[in-house]
């Protein structure tokens, strides 16, 4: 019998027809929207192998219900959604998709910060409500960049990759992370190694790339806040969790900080009241890798993780962990 494997959503070019050509039985939703809960829970029974969105939870009661299942191919590189520790206890391997998406991410991180920064999100609704009257000497006054600080909490490979655009705007960056990086890497990137208050208390500019787990949840809570700049622009393309929501809401709004540019949200893809009604935040819908090649690459690796392991060998890009 065929290997089963179970998509749990439509996939953008060039889709899952090497699973089709590797000889497997694909079982997929091809309706372009979260599966429910209990769809889920049915797809995955009977399946070898899944592949499955950041929207999907897939915990214990999921896996007890796939009991054939061998990969989770997860189709993104955060994989706050997965009980990495119980599949792997269940002998089941849990891929993710990093490198791929990372300048993609990076590059919408800058299109935050710099619309967070200069008033791009508020102009627009001016421009477009017809309530633009004409150039003004004062009008929508934002933060300047260069000679200014960038705090990067979580410098794995996207956070590199945003401290490297940094040098091309003249900006010096702090960060922080769970482990310092190697020094060839702090010294091409200029980057400086400090705890997490010292970053808060110093940077104008904050962008989050840290995974989401117990450490981080709510890391930007009212104490955090109240170290930051009130000039200070904070950027989240991560994980929306990391932020205390409604916290975020009460600075903003305060102008405790300046702005903030946000791709993710704690509650996704409910946003927290009081964010839609604010001018000085950015908006974006979970953007940050959806370039049509970070789109594609993944689709790639999350198959070639599939075939892999259910071919017997190593998965390509296995969790971290
Ligand atoms: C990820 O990969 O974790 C992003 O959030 C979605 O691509």
């Amino acid at each position: 019998m065929a290997p089963v494997v179970f998509v749990t959503r439509p996939l953008p070019d060039p889709g899952i027809n090497v699973l089709i050509e590797s000889g497997f039985e694909v079982r997929a939703n091809n309706e372009d929207r979260p599966l429910l809960r209990e769809e889920l829970m049915a797809g995955v029974q009977g399946a070898d192998a899944l592949l499955c969105m950041l929207s999907d939870r897939i915990d214990t009661e999921l896996l007890e219900a796939a009991p054939a299942l061998r990969v989770v191919s997860n189709y993104a590189v955060g994989f706050d959604n997965i009980d990495v520790a119980a599949a792997r206890q269940r002998g089941i391997e849990v891929t993710t998709t990093p490198g791929v998406l990372t300048d993609a991410t990076a590059d919408l991180a800058w299109a935050l910060l710099l619309a967070a920064a200069r008033n791009l999100g508020a102009g627009e609704r001016l421009v477009r409500a017809g309530e633009w009257t004409g150039w003004s000497p004062t009008q929508l006054l934002g933060e300047p960049l260069r000679n200014q600080t960038l705090g990067i909490v979580g410098m794995g490979a996207i956070g590199q990759a945003v401290a490297r655009r940094a040098q091309g705007f003249g900006m010096h960056v702090v960060y922080c992370n769970r482990n310092r990086v190697e020094s060839e890497i702090e010294d091409s990137l200029d980057a400086e190694f400090v705890a997490l208050d010292d970053l808060l208390r110093r940077s104008d500019f904050i962008s989050l790339h840290a995974p989401l787990n117990d450490q981080s949840r709510h890391m930007f809570n009212s104490r955090a806040f109240g170290l930051m700049k009130p000039t200070a622009v904070l950027v989240n393309t991560g994980r929306g969790a990391v932020i205390d929501e409604a916290e975020l809401v009460n600075v903003l709004r305060d102008r405790r900080i300046a702005a903030a540019g946000l791709d993710v949200y704690e509650f996704e893809p409910k946003i927290t009241e009081g964010l839609l009604t604010l001018d000085n935040v950015v908006l974006a819908p979970h953007l940050g890798s959806a370039s049509t090649l970070a789109r594609g690459d993944m689709v790639r690796l999350c198959c070639e993780n599939i075939v892999e392991v259910l071919a017997g060998r190593p998965a390509v890009t296995p969790a971290p962990g």
